[in-house]
């Protein structure tokens, strides 16, 4: 972790205002016994200055960045009609969800955009309790940085013995001077070729950061989600010992005592948060990926007394099952290497069936490249048969980190750089965050059928070239 935070802030990146302001999602439990949820991608304008300023014109679902929190139990369906009111396609994936292949909602693989004016019905069974969020999948590195992304929590049958929970969705804006999107610089191969596009202004819930108002001796659920497009975050709660209980949606059995987590694009985290501070004191929640430590937002005190002064053992949100252990002995095998971006000395990577030089790459907007590969989806990373395990060696030969998610399975991460991974075999990610030039070693079993996006989440990296697709057969 470490030397992790040492290379972001090696990284200098803009220093960011903390300003102040709370949370709130709508939020929309679903039935199967009831209509669809009805996701209209639309412009619309959010309170991401506060809500004392003027609006920003982003595009959000059902008019709020984020989007409303939708809310199912494990094992019930989710249907959700996404109705296009953009001037583009469109199209929304279920980030985490083991799901079935045609309801992934991956534009040229899994499915065709949805034009404007046209809609698309999702539904599908979640089979794994957790928190996980959905974001369009065409133009991602436009539209989810314009605002098109939301919560989606897979209740546990029995949720776990928490008073409250507290979802905190973190977002980097890039802004011009008078508050709007900065449009101009979207797909600019320069952010594609360093850390992405990387913002200067820091929401959480579609807002500046402020106050979450929170009772002394509350249990609370932290649920944590980055959103951004590229910009990572590595947070840590003031003065409070909190336990982190899931990554990326699957349950982290036992919790352990963490007082921090980096979240890369995409990942998620919860944690159970005893509020064991003193009533009227704030608390930030604090950020120091790129930075010294910065607060990204208080939890604020009530005055109330305490409402228990002792906390039982920390519950587990063990009802996730893990999925199956991959047989190492009898996986398939294959390596990844990622290369390019600035600084990484890419000489050249076949695009449209012929090899081409950086030049070409870079005039073509592809400056990353997947075992030589500048982005085409011609031919997976792998081709498996269902049921088998399979090792993916990654190699990160660039200077910047990629956060790599791989659809419709969740994988363990077995070794970083040659030594075993903390958690092998016991944590469960779908997307896993490398630094520049790390070794790491993923296993899983491919034993859901279909073609499966695997690629970075920094999402102008994507678009640039990083991305592959594994094959389940
Ligand atoms: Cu969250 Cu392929 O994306
Ligand atoms: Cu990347």
């Amino acid at each position: 972790m470490i030397s992790k935070r040492h290379f972001l802030k090696g990284a200098g990146a803009a220093a960011l205002a903390a300003g102040i302001l709370p949370l709130s999602a709508c939020k929309a439990r679903v039935d199967a016994r009831t209509h669809p949820i009805i996701l209209n991608a639309a412009p619309a304008e959010a309170p991401l200055l506060g809500e004392l300023e003027a609006g920003t014109d982003v595009w959000a679902y059902n008019g709020t960045v984020p989007g409303p929190t939708l809310r199912v139990k494990r094992g019930r369906e989710l249907a959700v009609r996404l109705e296009n009111g953009l001037e583009q396609g469109t199209s929304i994936h279920w980030h985490g969800i083991r799901i079935d292949n045609a309801m992934d909602g991956v534009v040229g693989m899994t499915q065709e955009a949805v034009a404007p004016g046209a809609g698309f019905d999702y539904r599908f069974t979640a089979p794994d309790a957790g928190t996980f969020w959905y974001h369009s999948h065409n133009r991602s590195w436009e539209q989810v940085a314009r605002g098109l992304y939301g919560v989606l929590i897979v209740e546990e049958e029995e949720p776990p013995a928490v008073d409250r929970e507290i979802t905190l969705v973190l977002d980097d804006w890039r802004l011009d001077e008078g508050g709007a999107i900065h449009a101009d610089s979207f797909g600019s191969l320069r952010d594609w070729a360093h850390q992405g596009r990387i913002g200067n202004w820091v929401t959480v819930n579609g807002k500046p950061p402020g106050d979450i108002p929170i009772r002394a001796g509350e249990r609370v659920r932290l649920r944590l989600l980055n959103a951004a497009t590229a910009r990572i975050f590595a947070l840590a709660v003031e003065g409070h010992d909190a336990h982190l209980a899931a990554l990326d949606g699957f349950a982290v059995d036992p919790a352990v005592p963490e007082q921090s987590v980096l979240l890369g694009p995409g990942q998620r985290a919860d944690f159970v948060l005893d509020a064991t501070g003193a009533p009227g004191k704030h608390y930030a929640l604090l950020d120091d990926a790129y930075t010294d430590a910065k607060p990204i937002s208080f939890l604020a005190y009530s005055d109330e007394a305490p409402l228990r002064e002792q906390f039982d053992s920390v519950p587990r949100l063990g009802e996730t099952r893990p999925p199956p252990a991959p047989d190492l002995a009898d996986a398939q095998a294959v390596d990844m290497v990622m290369e390019g971006g600035a600084m990484g000395g890419l000489a050249q990577a076949r695009l449209g069936g012929e090899m081409k030089g950086m030049r070409d790459l870079a005039r073509a907007g592809r400056v990353w490249a997947v075992n030589g590969v500048a982005g085409d989806l011609d031919t997976p990373l792998l081709s498996v048969e269902r049921g088998r395990s399979v090792r993916v060696a990654m190699v990160n030969d660039s200077a910047w980190p990629h956060a790599m998610h791989l659809h419709g399975h969740h994988f363990t991460v077995l070794s970083i750089d040659g030594a075993p991974a903390p958690g092998a075999g016991r944590v469960w990610r779908d997307t896993h965050l490398m630094m520049p030039r790390e070794r790491a070693e993923i296993a899983f079993v491919a034993d859901n059928p279909g073609k499966w996006f695997f690629h970075c989440h920094m999402l102008g990296h994507q678009a640039g070239g990083m991305r592959t697709w594994v094959e389940v057969t």
